[in-house]
């Protein structure tokens, strides 16, 4: 079987904010790096990140400190997250956001010409430092050229499929060049892991094509443990029309910077949901509360309530710091945000489960020269994820990631790379493309969405989290007879087929953690189980192999400075 060699230091697998950030701190150290992503650089899912990155920068209120970042942090996360994770996380931010700046990201300014914060939901200070309502974009393009400067090794559109160890050590991986249809091997002491999230899995998400938890499945396979799998976060608010529209985001800075939600009976209903925050309140309430209006018939004509800046705010505040939203919504529902209300709901959008990582142990996994980063990774954000600290967990996990995969390479040989893994590898990915008929990877995706939707939502039971389990189960057995049209050249079909098993194994695990967790609690709320019971669930789920089978396992949440037990 034919395949290219392409031989490195540390392989970063992922372009987006955190590939990129690793892979300019790995620069600082004598190492190859070779950065390989699925789509153009630049073109990575970061540059959908709109409202903001939260860092304590306390520069609109002084009272803000990585002390109350690193508490508001932990509240959201509602007291599962690893608080050591949580601690160095909001110390590194206000470094990162000047590390941002000088690779040329220009940040919004206050008046007197700093840093420009706004407010986003459950946070006690402002702290979101933005750039209007792009501020994913101008990220990737500041570190996309911090990375050209630094003439960084890297290869776009090339796919990687698995990961290759020897033992327990990284050897290397099996990708494909998209353009070509060529296969790759690539030799490699050491792997960073930023292959960002898994919305896809759901039927309206903001996540784009490439978010199928391919990370999570190939750690998973070589050994890694995953965890808190059954934390899936909901945007409250996403487009609902037109249809080719569906789930893209409306960025929480439309709250933040003043926005009211409102039902068909013209009702502010947050006064009943949380009448303190109201619409800044935690997301995964606002999305269930939005839910809930939505499920009692008080919704409007395609399916969402009202989002409402136009009564709140000029035209000229609304052009300035939301330009984006104006022209999302003016060209794809026809809409002038700065007269009229949009019309939004919940949408799929972050994983906060992930690849377990080592704090103690510098970011390292069960798997030696495995080092995830951004959303692959887990612990920093718990049960639910704060608004802005999602691009803010890139630039921190990916620049430890990058100086800690570069110390360990410094010290590393490479491994030996088993033929005979990869020509098997390769055989299974030319399957779909070598059967004549069978079922279309479109087909399954389909299923598996709806059923997603359906089963594994924003509201769970114990019966739909089962009919979700038996369907993602028949899926698997469909997936078997996957067949696909055409050749290896760009060949989308092939791509669905080749993501499916990854999906599905994603679908696997969430619903069975789900199935666990007999509590609600943040983004994960059970309607036969709707109180948190802190005295039986203050533990993470893990996910790990064993004997070829998943297997669950809980273990208590690292808590260093907040107990929520001794709190009462
Ligand atoms: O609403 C937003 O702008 C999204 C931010 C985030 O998920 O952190």
């Amino acid at each position: 079987m034919k395949y290219k060699v392409v031989t490195t230091d540390i392989l970063i697998i992922g372009n987006g904010g955190a590939g990129i950030r690793a892979a300019i701190e790995a620069n600082e150290y004598n190492v190859k790096i070779l950065l390989v992503g699925t789509s153009m650089p630049g073109k990575a899912h970061t540059v959908m990140a709109e409202g903001g990155i939260n860092a304590a920068l306390g520069n609109v209120h002084p009272e803000d400190s990585w002390e109350v970042h690193f508490e508001d942090t932990i509240k959201e996360g509602v007291y599962i997250n690893n608080q050591k994770m949580v601690e160095a996380f909001a110390k590194d931010m206000p470094e990162r956001i000047h590390d941002l700046e000088e690779y040329g990201a220009v940040f919004d300014r206050t008046p007197d010409g700093k840093i420009a914060q706004r407010r986003f939901g459950a946070q006690s200070y402002w702290r979101t430092c933005y750039i209007g309502d792009v501020t994913g974009h101008e990220m990737l393009m500041a570190l996309t050229e911090a990375n050209r400067k630094r003439d960084i090794q890297h290869m776009d559109e090339v796919m990687v499929t698995k990961i290759l160890t020897k033992g327990n050590n990284i050897s290397g991986a099996v990708g494909i060049d998209l353009i070509t249809g060529e296969f790759i091997v690539f030799r490699a002491k050491s792997i960073i892991l930023a292959t960002g999230g898994t919305g896809r899995i759901y039927k309206v998400t903001t996540n784009p094509k490439e978010a199928c938890g391919c990370g999570y499945a190939m750690a998973y396979e070589v050994g890694a443990e995953l965890m808190d799998m059954e934390m899936f976060q909901f945007h409250p608010t996403g487009m609902v029309y037109p249809e080719s529209a569906r789930g893209i985001l409306v960025t929480e800075a439309v709250r933040g910077d003043g926005g009211i939600l409102l039902n068909s009976k013209n009702e502010r209903f947050m006064e009943r949901y949380d009448p303190e925050r109201m619409e800044v309140s935690a997301r995964d309430i606002v999305a269930r509360s939005i839910y809930s209006e939505i499920q009692a018939g008080r919704g409007f004509e395609h399916g969402g309530i009202h989002l409402d800046i136009a009564s709140q705010k000029s035209p000229e505040f609304i052009l300035d710091k939301l330009p984006r939203m104006v022209k999302q919504f003016k060209d794809f529902a026809n809409v002038d945000i700065t007269k009229e209300p949009m019309e939004v709901a919940p949408t799929a959008h972050y994983y906060m489960g992930g690849i377990k990582v080592r704090t103690e142990d510098n970011m390292s996994t069960t798997v030696n020269g495995l080092f995830p980063c951004g959303e692959a990774q887990c612990g920093i954000h718990g049960a639910n994820r704060l608004g802005g600290n999602s691009l803010a967990e890139t630039q921190v996990s990916g620049q430890r990631a990058g100086k800690y995969a570069a110390i360990f390479s410094l010290k590393k040989e490479l491994e030996d790379i088993d033929e005979e893994e990869i020509e098997n590898e390769i055989e299974k990915l030319l399957e779909p493309l070598n059967r004549k008929d069978g079922i279309k990877p479109q087909e399954i995706k389909k299923e598996m969405q709806e059923n997603m939707w359906a089963n594994v939502g924003i509201v769970r039971d114990e019966d739909k989290l089962r009919k979700g389990l038996e369907k993602i189960e028949a899926l698997e057995r469909k997936s078997e007879e996957i067949c696909v049209d055409g050749g290896r050249t760009y060949n989308l079909e092939w791509i669905d087929a080749i993501e499916i098993p990854y999906m599905l194994f994603v679908c696997k695990s969430l619903v069975m953690s789900a199935l666990e967790r007999k509590e609600s609690r943040g983004a994960h709320f059970r309607s036969d189980y709707p109180d948190r019971d802190d005295e039986n669930w203050l533990v993470n789920i893990n996910v790990r192999e064993e004997d070829g089978k998943m297997k669950l396992y809980k273990t208590p949440v690292s808590i260093t400075r907040i107990d929520p037990r001794e709190a009462r």
